[in-house]
């Protein structure tokens, strides 16, 4: 299609929105596909009501029932399934492994630290981490204190580094940044803690097998190969930024995979050019459901927002920033958010235990 416009209109997007108005993009497949931008004098989240399931959702996880050591199911379809995993240290654990035969695992790490061993050899993390274990990869988490993980599990294929196109091989990361796993410090901690790990539970259609051994299930000598676990911590991203124009939330993707992307908002710069849209600019989620969790520091674009929380914007559903937050820009010159965002094709659904922690007036909050 060929690009037309009418009326009063800007020549370039999320930048010269005329005084009075704002700029509302409707845009497919995500911010890649067909697009256009509407300059409306009124944002399209003046809403006084809405009836239906496309109201958004904000859920509190902060306030779930702790169940160390299971994976609590939050959002879920056929490709690709959310998690809350709590762990802590404890005797079991250096018995145990686990494998998930349902797809990848990717953790992300939101409180606390340790290491991981694999058939591959140790990695460590801490707060700020992904953790991704391939498929069927055997593993055993050995927490230091209390952890929490966002688990994002890619049930219908491989998680892929992001299409970087003209920004060339090394932007957003460096693949020199991923952490790899030793096989020799895995081994240390085996023989320093007299590891002897004998049972795996392996989850295949979300039900566990369990397997039992007679010695220690971690005895690979050495490996090669392209399929293996790696880590990666958000101070080794660097966020792409124009002091020009407000780049789409595209910019941050981290981890690509069938049916769902993985982008990581960070603290970055603001723009600088004065006619340049500060805020993230308004838009329905026409192709996507959107889900972020909010990780650490200042949600400066959305009001009574604290770390742990997980909000659920689904497709068809028109947002943008709240109210407030083009006032509480003010001055500033930076933003200083950690969230984890998951951009999903085919429709989510909510599990039973996340409707329990739902804040149930958050479709209101764009209302003055
Ligand atoms: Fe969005």
């Amino acid at each position: 299609m060929f690009q037309y416009g009418q009326g009063k209109f800007t020549t370039q997007g999320h930048k010269g929105i005329p005084e009075g108005h704002f700029e509302e993009e409707q845009g497919r497949k995500g911010f890649f596909g067909p697009v256009s931008h509407l300059l409306k004098p009124k944002p399209s989240t003046r809403w006084i009501d809405i009836e239906g399931p496309l109201r958004p959702h904000l859920f509190d996880l902060v306030k779930m029932p702790q169940a160390p050591e299971i994976w609590q199911r939050l959002l879920y379809n056929s490709d690709v399934t959310l998690y809350n995993f709590w762990t802590t240290p404890t005797t079991a654990q250096l018995q145990q492994a686990v494998r998930n035969a349902d797809g990848e695992t990717l953790y992300f790490c939101h409180r606390g630290s340790g290491t991981i061993l694999t058939e591959y050899g140790l990695l460590s993390f801490e707060k700020g981490s992904y953790i991704l274990l391939p498929k069927c990869v055997m593993h055993t988490i050995l927490p230091s204190d209390i952890c929490q993980f966002l688990i994002i599990e890619s049930r219908t294929g491989l998680y892929r580094e992001p299409e970087r196109g003209m920004v060339g091989r090394n932007a957003f990361y460096d693949p020199a940044a991923f952490g790899l796993p030793d096989l020799s410090k895995r081994d240390r901690v085996l023989q320093e803690r007299q590891m002897k790990v004998t049972q795996v539970s392996v989850k295949r259609q979300d039900q566990i097998t369990n397997f039992k051994y007679s010695d220690c299930v971690y005895d690979a000598v050495g490996w090669k190969g392209d399929y293996f676990p790696v880590s990666l911590h958000v101070r080794d991203l660097m966020p792409l930024l124009s002091a020009r124009v407000h780049l789409p939330p595209s910019a941050h993707t981290t981890f690509a995979a069938n049916g769902f992307v993985v982008c990581t908002f960070l603290p970055r710069p603001l723009e600088s050019d004065a006619d340049a849209l500060k805020v993230p600019f308004y838009h329905q989620n026409i192709d996507y459901d959107e889900v972020l969790f909010y990780h650490d520091g200042d949600f400066f674009s959305r009001d009574n927002l604290h770390a742990g929380m997980m909000s659920f914007h689904p497709a068809g559903f028109p947002h943008g920033p709240h109210p407030k937050a083009v006032q509480n820009i003010g001055n500033k010159t930076h933003t200083d958010e950690y969230a984890v965002m998951i951009d999903v094709w085919s429709p989510l659904k909510v599990d039973t235990p996340l409707k329990s922690v739902e804040v149930d007036d958050y479709w209101q909050s764009w209302m003055k």
